[in-house]
């Protein structure tokens, strides 16, 4: 009994060495501590051995099942550790340089954004920021929009519940309800509030609304507005700095052209359209862009300007909507999933 022992642990040993896989290794196991294994035959030969060699021949199948069950144990966690390996592919050294193709690119909305108050600096004016969780009175009734207007349901505005709280946007009136804002011409109220005439400002930033999104419209997007408050502001200077804008923009073959409108805010309003046929993929003369106008004697009320001194325009436009024009892009949606291979087009 003592050489059947012996044999099956000399056996074992480079037999177990030399698996590979998970049902090599059972397959093993089984074969030698399984139900029908040769230990387990061996093991069940006890009973016959006399009385006296019983303790002797214990202590040693004792031994050999300890000793094949440790090699046992060996051969599986040498055959996980492979097969995690195997997982994690070859060994990476992180301490060498980036495989990275280096820094990235503007986004083509910023590359907009930025050329457009590049252009507007050089006719003075200066960036404004305002927060995108605004309260209803710099988004709407300062504006001059009551309770009643459209823009002000829920349908089209994002609200938050009554009893959200934002530390750091003061309410002006108790109770009123904070929204993510509609527009960007809330940033006229606070900058208004905030300084005295004249006023040059462009502010670009993140709007919300509830739109369903398809290729041209999104629940979030971004806009850009300007204000300009002086003595005897008139619309033939709104009308000149927007085609200024666009002439910068687009090339100076781009044309503008306002149609009347309604905004709140202003009195006279327009929408302006502008037409550019010589940008890729346009094929209508006229495409509208923004709503401008001259500010209205309310709104001034509404800061503390007296309507009698001051004067001045305001417009509004959308940047998706320009950089569609500028670079010949037909869905909106391709500027938010952040595709190398869209966005590096633009680099
Ligand atoms: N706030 C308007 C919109 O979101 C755009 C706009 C229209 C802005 C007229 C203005 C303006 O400053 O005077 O559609």
């Amino acid at each position: 009994m003592q050489e059947t022992i012996s044999a099956i642990l000399a056996k074992a040993q480079p037999e177990l060495a030399a698996l590979k896989t998970r049902a090599e290794f059972e397959a093993a196991k089984a074969r030698y501590v399984g139900p029908n294994g040769e230990f387990t035959a061996l093991m069940k030969q006890m009973g016959a051995v006399p009385k006296e060699q019983r303790p002797a021949m214990g202590k040693l199948v004792n031994e050999a099942k300890a000793q094949l069950s440790a090699q046992l144990d060996a051969t599986l966690e040498r055959i996980a550790a492979a097969e995690i390996a195997a997982q994690l592919g070859p060994i990476v050294d992180p301490t060498l340089p980036s495989p990275d193709p280096g820094p990235g690119t503007m986004h083509p909305l910023t590359q907009v954004r930025e050329e457009m108050c590049r252009i507007l600096r050089k006719a003075g004016f200066t960036v404004a920021d305002g927060p995108e969780v605004e309260t209803e009175y710099y988004c709407f009734d300062a504006l001059n929009t009551p309770a009643d207007h459209p823009a002000r349901a829920e349908q089209d505005t994002f609200y938050f519940p009554e009893n959200a709280k934002f530390g750091n946007i003061a309410r002006k009136v108790p109770g009123e309800k904070y929204l993510l804002r509609t527009h960007t011409s809330s940033v006229q109220i606070r900058t208004m509030l905030k300084g005295e005439p004249p006023i040059r400002i462009v502010s670009p930033g993140r709007v919300y609304r509830r739109d369903t999104t398809d290729a041209t419209h999104s629940a979030n997007f971004h806009q850009l507005e300007c204000l300009y408050v002086d003595k005897n502001v008139t619309v033939r200077d709104l009308k000149a700095l927007l085609d200024y804008i666009f002439a910068s923009l687009l090339g100076k073959d781009t044309k503008t052209r306002f149609r009347p409108h309604y905004f709140g805010y202003t009195e006279p309003s327009f929408e302006v359209d502008l037409s550019a046929k010589h940008l890729p993929k346009v094929n209508k003369e006229w495409i509208e862009i923004g709503g401008c106008g001259m500010v209205d004697p309310s709104v001034f009320e509404a800061v503390g300007y007296d309507p009698e001194v001051w004067t001045g325009y305001a417009f509004g436009m959308g940047l998706e909507r320009l950089a569609m024009l500028v670079y010949g892009i037909d869905d909106i949606r391709y500027f938010y999933q952040n595709d190398v291979r869209f966005l590096k087009q633009f680099a």
